[in-house]
């Protein structure tokens, strides 16, 4: 018996808007963050946007979305998950009114997607916070910010409730954690906030986040609106119990944004952590019955897993894209550090659905390579990826795997399903696409697109809804 999936699997391919848009400054856009971080997350940021920022440009999408989905309806996707940049729609953060040149913009791509019966799977925020939000209140510092979201929110959702049906918060909410710029729009330099702000920013996304869900509910009755994280097994590095308890202190950290979305209130070991932190957070009366809005799903990004020791300093680290952790010595690693594992990602269902017992949905995993393009035999332009089809054919395999055991999985989304700008490091040489973009490191390039050999894998994997998976 080879691996199967449900039928109504929500097979695709996810997106974030600051990666692939491009049009930075185009049709009454705001700045955000990601303007003045031409190096991603590695490195400091610019006073203007820069020619060397790859995202300015993006892969262009704002003006190619047309091709770029026909492309994607080709390979056969259910779903097409995307975000809206809020600098788009309210240019500073704080207008009263929306730009609706930026609202017509996601008017036609969601039309598009549905021409072609893709359902769009939308993130309200991104890691795009509005610049002048991340100056002038130091992002999700400020509890203002909450009113400036939930006015977003409100306009969206009321634009597009006929389009779509599926949405998700603040891509890996969890994420402030190690990126309160990236995750939380904060602009005082990491090194200079205490756990205290750190918590307190993390607990005004929490508040906001259930604030959407509630909304998009009035709304929106038939939405299934779900919170987003990064997901990663923290393996004890040893058998010593004192590993042992560090990881799952570790992984406890990561799951306590989840905790809260599913539970609807502040976990119990929350009062132990937070008095070790010294952290007093402010949550009033109206923000605990907000948080009581719960979600209907959970999604994940999955890169890789970690491993934790008590003590660290014994042991090699590795990247992984945002989160370090201790080297894994059985795993083998992508080009750009990162641990292969795609047993993690069954365990991780397994873990969540364990704990949750709510629908899960992957939005988020592959593989970031350099690719080469060359001359296919058909005479067309391609890369043969079948490094990508490997690790991509080894996770799925782990989903189903799941789906066998009794999780439920909504569906799966690769990311960078066209090729497209890197988070952390803002490289276009880092490509995770089924599509190549003829976009270089160094901004030149026609930006055509061409189908690489993954492109046809994938479409043979939706087809056959999996059957076609090697084991
Ligand atoms: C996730 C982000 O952390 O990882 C994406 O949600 C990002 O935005 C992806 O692109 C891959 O990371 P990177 O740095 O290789 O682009």
């Amino acid at each position: 018996m080879g691996i199967s999936f449900p039928e109504n699997f929500l097979w695709g391919g996810a997106t974030a808007a600051n990666q692939c848009e491009g049009a930075y400054n185009e049709d009454g856009k705001g700045l955000s963050i990601q303007d003045l971080m031409p190096k991603g997350v590695m490195g400091p940021v610019a006073q203007t946007p820069t020619e060397d920022n790859l995202k300015l440009i993006g892969v262009d999408f704002y003006h190619r979305y047309e091709e770029d989905i026909k492309l994607f309806a080709e390979m056969g996707f259910k779903t097409f998950r995307l975000s809206i940049a809020w600098s788009r729609i309210f240019p500073t953060g704080t207008e009263l009114e929306p730009n609706e040149l930026g609202l017509e913009f996601y008017d036609k791509v969601f039309d598009t997607c549905l021409k072609y019966n893709i359902e769009p799977l939308v993130t309200l925020s991104h890691y795009e916070t509005p610049l002048y939000l991340a100056q002038n209140y130091d992002g999700w510092r400020s509890r203002e910010l909450i009113t400036f979201f939930e006015r977003y929110c409100r306009v969206v959702f009321d634009r597009y409730k006929d389009k779509v049906k599926y949405w998700l918060t603040f891509n890996e909410v969890n994420a402030v954690l190690v990126s309160p710029l990236l995750g939380a729009g904060v602009w005082t330099h990491k090194s200079k906030l205490t756990k205290q702000d750190i918590y307190q920013t993390t607990h005004h996304e929490l508040v906001a986040s259930a604030l959407a869900v509630k909304l998009g509910h009035e709304i929106m009755p038939k939405a299934k609106i779900g919170c987003m994280v990064v997901a990663s097994p923290i393996y004890p590095m040893t058998t010593n119990p004192d590993d042992i308890i560090s990881a799952y202190e570790k992984q406890r950290e990561l799951m306590f944004f989840t905790d809260i979305h599913v539970n609807g209130e502040y976990p119990r070991y929350t009062e132990k952590l937070f008095k070790d932190y010294n952290v007093n957070l402010e949550v009033t009366e109206e923000d605990k019955e907000i948080l009581k809005h719960t979600v209907d799903f959970v999604a994940f990004s999955y890169y890789n897993s970690k491993c934790a020791a008590k003590d660290e300093s014994k042991f090699e680290y590795v990247n992984g894209n945002i989160y370090r952790g201790i080297k894994n010595p059985y795993l083998e690693f992508t080009e750009w550090g990162n641990q292969i594992d795609p047993q993690g990602l069954r365990y991780i269902l397994n873990y969540f659905y364990d704990r949750y017992k709510l629908p899960l949905f992957v939005v988020e995993n592959g593989l970031g390579a350099e690719d080469e393009l060359v001359v296919g035999e058909n005479g067309e332009k391609t890369v043969y990826d079948d490094y990508r089809i490997k690790y991509l054919n080894d996770h799925i395999v782990q989903i189903g795997k799941a789906v066998e055991e009794g999780v439920e999985v909504m569906g799966y989304t690769s990311w960078g399903c066209i090729d497209l700008v890197s988070a952390a490091s803002a490289e276009m040489k880092k490509r995770y696409g089924f599509i190549y973009v003829d976009r270089n490191q160094d901004g030149t390039g026609s930006l055509e697109r061409y189908k690489k050999k993954s492109f046809y894998w994938y479409k043979e994997v939706i087809a056959t809804n999996g059957s076609n998976l090697i084991e």
